[in-house]
């Protein structure tokens, strides 16, 4: 399956604190081309994970509109959300495996609630080798490294064809070295499969890697693209 775009357009959420509101999200407004890599930085607390959440509709918005392939995120029927949810796959920090199972039985979990016409847990196996696991199958994540955890959460999030990966600090578990290893793992993929990546990321070496980075500080969205070489693909400043 290829990838797809994403548009965000004017997007805020905000969350009392008591009788204050704490804007996590204010009027962020951006575009992701198809089978682009995309990494949203910002210090912690900026609105990074709120913004992977909302375009991956885990959670809502007050405010603004969200487009993903042919589905409007923001004003989803449950029945399209089990479908759009099944049109993208996450990763996560601390990696979330099921520390019961083995790392085939992780990777083929998403499937298992799925009528598929092809084997599950053969397209299980076939990730794992490609994520340089192969021999691996049969081990818990509590047998494997931080790194080798992350490759299986990797495969485990591909394991559906996505057209879109929504990583949230895919990296910030790990060394610089298996970070940067993982990173480059996710962009290869991003490339033989045709994915679109959105990556949100403290390191700067991981954002450098792909093709396009925003930063967000407040909830508020720079495009970095834009102040570099004017040469932002498809990125927009929206100042509010
Ligand atoms: N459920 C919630 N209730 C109240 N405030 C929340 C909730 N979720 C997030 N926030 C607040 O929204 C803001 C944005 O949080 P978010 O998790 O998106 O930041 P982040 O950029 O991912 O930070 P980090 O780099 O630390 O992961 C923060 O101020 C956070 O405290
Ligand atoms: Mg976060």
């Amino acid at each position: 399956m290829a990838g797809f775009a994403v548009l965000v357009d004017g997007v805020s959420k905000s969350y009392m604190l008591g009788d204050q509101v704490l804007h996590a999200l204010d009027q962020v407004s951006f575009d992701i081309g198809a089978e682009e890599a995309l990494a949203i930085t910002g210090p912690s607390g900026s609105g990074k994970s709120t913004l992977l959440h909302v375009i991956g509709a885990m959670d809502s918005v007050d405010q603004g509109v969200i487009k993903s392939d042919e589905f409007e995120v923001t004003s989803l029927s449950r029945k399209q959300e089990v479908a759009y949810r099944r049109r993208i796959g996450f990763v996560f920090q601390r990696f979330h495996l099921l520390p019961a199972l083995t790392a085939l039985d992780n990777v083929a979990a998403p499937l298992l609630p799925q009528k598929v016409s092809f084997d599950k847990h053969g397209r299980a196996e076939e990730l794992l080798a490609a994520m340089g696991l192969k021999g691996r199958e049969r081990s818990l994540p509590s047998e494997l490294s931080g790194g080798q955890q992350q490759r299986v959460a990797i495969a485990r999030a591909l394991v559906g064809s996505p057209g879109l990966v929504l990583a949230d600090e895919p990296t910030g578990n790990l060394d610089s070295a298996m970070g940067e290893e993982i990173i480059d793992l996710l962009l290869s993929m991003r490339q033989q499969r045709g994915l679109t990546v959105i990556v949100a990321t403290h390191d700067h070496q991981v954002a450098e890697k792909c093709d396009r980075v925003v930063s967000l500080t407040d909830g508020r969205l720079v495009d970095e693209s834009w102040r570099g070489d004017g040469m932002g693909s498809s990125g927009r400043v929206e100042t509010g």
